[in-house]
């Protein structure tokens, strides 16, 4: 109740935060203000992590080709409360599985996506390199990814290019957390598996973003991902960041 009081008079000297208190979809919203989902309409987009389907709702809506959806099994029922009510409901396919695990010949069949919405989950990932490699296959060339997250906290960590580890937690009660890297690592993170005009977009209120931050990066034709003993030129393979099997 106090917590309560605090927060919407916070509210009043923040503005941005209101949004964000009442529950909007202030990170869509406000990506889509910038301009930046204007081109998705006809194009295949990708959610990870839906939950509640309320950016599904939002992204839907936005006319892509396909709206393809990747959420874990423990989801079916929450997912089937409302999937069936998204816009255009032909054109969007739920898929059951955990992205990190899915198989080379799953992720094939997958394809590319113009769009990959990835929000409130890579902090649920133990491997967030490895997510994000995945990320990062699967967008198009000219794709862009949009990527949500708890981030380190605390100014003294978020100034610096840290991952702050958390396991064995529990994280606010939730074991799937086991470490929250600073926006500075996120982004090396980012550049490492070959994203491109990589960017925090700093369209979180004040209160937010000490504890979230949102990032957008692009794949690239000429997108370099990290080739960790320096490939053919050295006599190796390509050893990618974030591909090991
Ligand atoms: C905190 S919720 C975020 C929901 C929504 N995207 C949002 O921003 O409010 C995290 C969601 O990601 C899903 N998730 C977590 N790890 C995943 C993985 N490896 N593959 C697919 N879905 C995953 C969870 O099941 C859950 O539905």
């Amino acid at each position: 109740m106090i917590r309560d009081f605090a927060k919407r008079v916070y509210a009043i000297f923040d503005p941005l935060y209101l949004d964000e208190y009442r529950q909007q979809r202030y990170v869509f919203t406000r990506i889509q203000e910038k301009g930046l989902l204007s081109a998705f309409r006809g194009k295949r987009i990708l959610e990870i992590g839906p939950k509640h389907g309320r950016d599904s709702r939002l992204l839907a809506a936005l006319e892509p080709e396909e709206l393809v959806m990747i959420d874990l099994p423990e989801k079916k029922a929450m997912v089937n409360t409302w999937l069936a009510e998204l816009p255009h409901p032909e054109r969007c396919r739920l898929i059951l599985n955990n992205l990190q695990y899915m198989s080379r010949e799953e992720l094939a069949a997958l394809g590319r996506f113009d769009l990959v919405w990835c929000t409130g989950v890579i902090y649920h990932v133990v491997e967030q390199i490895r997510f994000l490699r995945r990320l990062f296959h699967l967008c198009k060339n000219g794709g862009l990814a949009v990527i949500e997250t708890e981030i380190a906290h605390g100014s003294f960590l978020q100034r610096r290019n840290v991952v702050e580890l958390i396991w064995p937690g529990p994280f606010h009660g939730d074991s799937s957390v086991t470490h929250l890297p600073s926006p500075k690592a996120m982004m090396t993170w980012m550049q490492m598996v070959g994203f491109q005009e990589i960017g925090q977009q700093p369209i979180l209120s004040r209160h937010t973003r000490r504890t979230r931050a949102v990032f957008t990066g692009r794949r690239t034709e000429s997108s370099t991902p990290y080739d960790i003993y320096g490939g053919q030129s050295a006599g190796n393979d390509a050893y990618f960041a974030g591909d090991a099997t």
